[in-house]
C-alpha cells in the first residue's frame, strides 16, 4: 500500500471527509481540547535495555514531557494487557484471561459485554473526539468465528486493524470492516512503515474541528522479528544482558522456574541473543514511526496541543532465571513496562517513581478530555495531577494488583511431548515457560517506606513468593519464609481484597499507604484460591 493510492487508505480517508461537516457543527468547542497520541508496542521490556535503540523516541517524548520508572501492567501477556488498558480494569474485571477465544480475546462475550464501554467509545460517544485505531489490536481479533474483519468496535471512526497476531508482512488488516491483503515488499507492507503512513495520513486529512484520539499499536517487537532491510545489520554484536539474574537457577522460586535447565544450552543463548539483536533491529522502525508523528504534528502546528503517551502492553525476558525467551512471570522484567508522556501542561525532563499502571491509561485519557473517570467503571486512576505536578506520593496510592493465569492444555506441547501435560510455551530445547499452573496474583507496592512484592499460586503447592525490591532490584531472595508474619498477613489480606475489588474499591488505601487501617476481622481464609482447573480435570 503507497499513501494514498492504496484502497484500503482511500476508504479510511473517504471517511474523514464525509465526517467534517456534522461533526464540527455537533461539537463546537471541541477543537479547543487537546488531542491524544497513544504509541502502544509488543512485548516492548524496560528493564533489559528495551529503550536503548528508541533514542529518537526518548528525546521527543521522554525528554520533553514525564517518563514513569515505575509503571506496571494488570497482567504480563498481549491479550490480558490490552484488555486492560482499553477498558481500565483489572483482568477479573474484564474477564479477559488469556490469548485465545475460551479465554475472552476478542470473543462475542467481551464485544458484548466490555468492548462498547472500553474509553475510546466514550471518548467518541460523549467526548466528540475523531478516534483513529492503526495496528494490532487484540490477538484473536478478525477470527471467522467471532465476526471476522467485519467486527469494527464501538468508538473507533476510523479502524485499521491487523487481523489475529503480530506480524510484519503478509497479513490482512480491516480496513473500516473490509479485508486488505498485504504481501512481503518492504516499500508497500512492512507494517511499521504502513502504520506510520496511514497515521501521517490521518493527521493530514483528519477534521480540523474535533479534537482527535489516535492509537497506533505496532506489532514491533514482537516476535517474528523481521527487521526493515535497512536495518537488518544493526547491533550485530549486541548480546542480551548479563545481569545477575541472567543464566541463574531459581532454586526458591515457583515450580515453572525450578524446572528450567541451568545452565541454559548453548544453543538456548545463541538463540535468546540473536532475539535481542533482532528486537532492536525491529524498534528502530518504532522509532521512525514516532518521529515521523512528532514532525506532523509539528509542521501542523498540533504538537504544542497534543499529548502523546508511549508504552508496551507487557515486558520481556531473554535468560533471566533460565527462562530463554518469554514473558507471563510475575518478575519485574515481565511486569514493568516502558511509559513515557509528553504533552500541554507537562514539563519537560521529567521522572516520575509514583505507581502507576496499564488500567489507569483509559482514566487518564479521559481525564484529559474532560469526561468525569468517577461515572465509569474503571479499576484505574487518573495520573493526569501527577503530571501536572498537583499531586505527590501523599495523595497516590501505595500498591496494585497483577493477575496471571497460566496457560498449559492437557494435551503435551508437541514440541515436548516427553514433559506431559500441563506446560506450554516449551521452547527451544524443552524449555517450558508456561504451565497452567503458573497461575498467580500479586500485590505489587511502591511506597515511600516500601518497594515490595507479594505473589501467591493457585499451585499444588500454594506458593508464596515475596521481594524487597529496594534490597534485591533482580529478585534473587525469595523472603517468603523469613519476612515479619505481620507483614506477610496484611499483604494476604490485601491480595484478597484487590482480588474482589470493582471500581472504586479498587482505589482503596493499601498496606503502606498511611490511611490504611488494617482489620483482623475483615481477613479472608488464607490462600482462598479455587481449586485449579487442570488438577480438577485431571483427577
Ligand atoms: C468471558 O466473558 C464473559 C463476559 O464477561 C464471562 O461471563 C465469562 O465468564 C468469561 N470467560 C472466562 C473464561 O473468564
Ligand atoms: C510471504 O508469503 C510468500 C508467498 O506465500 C512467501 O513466499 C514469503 O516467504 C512470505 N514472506 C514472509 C516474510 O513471510
Ligand atoms: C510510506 O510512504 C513513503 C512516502 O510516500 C513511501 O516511500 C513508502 O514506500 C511507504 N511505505 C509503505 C510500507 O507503504
Ligand atoms: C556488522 O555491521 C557492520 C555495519 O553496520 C558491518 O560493517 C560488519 O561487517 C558487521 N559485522 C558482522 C559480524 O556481521
Ligand atoms: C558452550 O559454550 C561455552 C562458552 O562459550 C563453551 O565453553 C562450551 O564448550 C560450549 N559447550 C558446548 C557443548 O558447545
Ligand atoms: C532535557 O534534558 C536533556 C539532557 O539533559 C537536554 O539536552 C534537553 O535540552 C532537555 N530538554 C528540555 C526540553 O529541557
Ligand atoms: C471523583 O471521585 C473522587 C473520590 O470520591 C472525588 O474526590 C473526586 O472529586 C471526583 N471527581 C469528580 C470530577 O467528580
Ligand atoms: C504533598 O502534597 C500535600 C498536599 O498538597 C502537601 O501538604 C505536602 O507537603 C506534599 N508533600 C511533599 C513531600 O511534597
Ligand atoms: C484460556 O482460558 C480458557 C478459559 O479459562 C481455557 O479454557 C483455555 O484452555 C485457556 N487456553 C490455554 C491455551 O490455556
Ligand atoms: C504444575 O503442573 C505440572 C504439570 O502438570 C506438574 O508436573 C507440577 O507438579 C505442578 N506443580 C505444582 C506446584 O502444582
Ligand atoms: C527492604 O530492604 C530495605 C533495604 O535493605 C530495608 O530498609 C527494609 O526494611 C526492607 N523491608 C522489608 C519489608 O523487609
Amino acid at each position: 500500500m503507497m499513501g494514498l493510492k492504496g484502497s484500503g487508505l482511500r476508504s479510511l480517508l473517504i471517511c474523514v471527509t464525509l465526517w467534517t461537516g456534522p461533526s464540527s457543527a455537533l461539537f463546537g468547542h471541541a477543537n479547543r481540547r487537546p488531542n491524544i497520541v497513544l504509541v502502544l508496542t509488543d512485548d516492548l521490556d524496560v528493564l533489559i535495555g528495551g529503550l536503548n535503540p528508541l533514542s529518537k523516541t526518548k528525546k521527543l517524548i521522554g525528554d520533553a514531557g514525564m517518563t514513569f520508572t515505575n509503571a506496571f501492567v494488570a497482567s504480563p501477556l498481549c491479550c490480558p494487557s490490552r484488555a486492560s488498558i482499553l477498558t481500565g480494569k483489572y483482568p477479573h474485571n474484564h474477564h479477559v484471561v488469556n490469548n485465545t477465544l475460551e479465554g475472552n480475546c476478542s470473543s462475542r462475550a467481551w464485544q458484548k459485554s466490555e468492548e462498547p464501554h472500553a474509553f475510546p467509545a466514550l471518548l467518541k460517544a460523549y467526548g466528540g473526539y475523531q478516534t483513529f485505531f492503526a495496528g494490532k489490536y487484540l490477538n484473536q481479533y478478525g477470527r471467522a468465528d467471532a465476526g471476522g474483519v467485519e467486527h469494527v468496535p464501538p468508538g473507533w471512526s476510523y479502524w485499521f486493524a491487523l487481523e489475529r497476531n503480530s506480524k510484519y508482512y503478509n497479513y490482512t488488516m480491516s480496513v473500516n470492516g473490509k479485508p486488505q491483503k498485504h504481501g512481503a515488499d518492504y516499500s508497500r507492507d512492512y507494517l511499521t512503515d504502513v502504520l506510520a503512513n496511514v497515521s501521517l495520513d490521518f493527521l493530514q486529512y483528519k477534521s480540523s474541528y474535533q479534537p482527535f484520539f489516535m492509537m497506533v499499536s505496532t506489532p514491533a517487537p514482537h516476535s517474528p522479528w523481521t527487521a526493515a532491510p535497512q536495518y537488518q545489520d544493526r547491533f550485530n554484536t549486541t548480546k542480551a544482558p548479563r545481569d545477575p539474574n541472567f543464566n541463574i537457577h531459581g532454586a526458591n522460586k515457583h515450580w515453572l522456574i525450578r524446572q528450567a535447565k541451568t545452565p541454559m544450552t548453548n544453543s538456548s543463548v545463541q538463540f535468546l541473543d540473536e532475539a535481542f539483536r533482532k528486537r532492536w533491529q525491529t524498534l528502530l522502525s518504532v522509532d521512525d514511526l514516532v518521529e515521523k508523528i512528532v514532525k506532523k504534528l509539528e509542521v501542523r502546528g498540533e504538537l504544542d496541543n497534543t499529548y502523546i503517551f508511549f508504552t508496551s502492553d507487557n515486558g520481556y525476558h531473554t535468560g533471566q532465571f533460565s527462562l530463554p525467551l518469554d514473558k507471563r512471570q510475575l518478575y519485574e522484567f515481565d511486569i514493568k513496562v516502558p511509559l513515557m508522556v509528553r504533552g500541554p501542561n507537562i514539563k519537560p525532563n521529567q521522572t516520575s517513581q509514583m505507581l502507576v499502571a496499564n488500567i489507569d491509561l483509559g482514566p487518564t485519557i479521559l481525564d484529559i478530555a474532560g469526561y468525569n473517570v468517577n461515572k465509569t467503571q474503571m479499576d484505574g486512576m487518573s495520573f493526569l495531577p501527577i503530571m501536572e505536578g498537583r499531586l505527590n506520593s501523599s495523595g497516590w496510592r501505595s500498591d496494585i494488583l497483577v493477575e496471571y493465569e497460566g496457560e498449559g492444555s492437557e494435551v503435551s506441547d508437541p514440541a515436548c511431548p516427553l514433559l506431559g501435560p500441563g506446560v506450554s510455551e516449551c521452547f527451544p530445547d524443552c524449555v517450558c515457560e508456561d504451565s497452567y499452573n503458573n497461575t498467580y496474583a500479586c500485590v505489587r507496592t511502591v511506597a515511600p517506606s516500601a518497594d515490595l512484592q507479594y505473589c501467591e499460586f493457585d499451585d499444588n503447592e500454594v506458593f508464596v513468593e515475596v521481594y524487597n525490591v529496594t534490597a534485591d532490584p533482580y529478585q534473587l531472595t525469595n523472603i517468603a519464609k523469613t519476612i515479619d508474619q505481620e507483614v506477610l498477613e496484611k499483604m494476604n489480606h490485601r491480595l484478597m481484597m484487590l482480588q474482589s475489588c470493582s471500581g472504586q474499591t479498587c482505589r482503596t488505601p493499601g498496606v503502606y499507604d498511611p490511611r490504611y487501617k488494617f482489620d483482623p476481622r475483615q481477613l479472608f481464609p488464607p490462600h482462598s484460591w479455587r481449586p485449579s482447573r487442570l488438577s480438577q480435570r485431571m483427577k
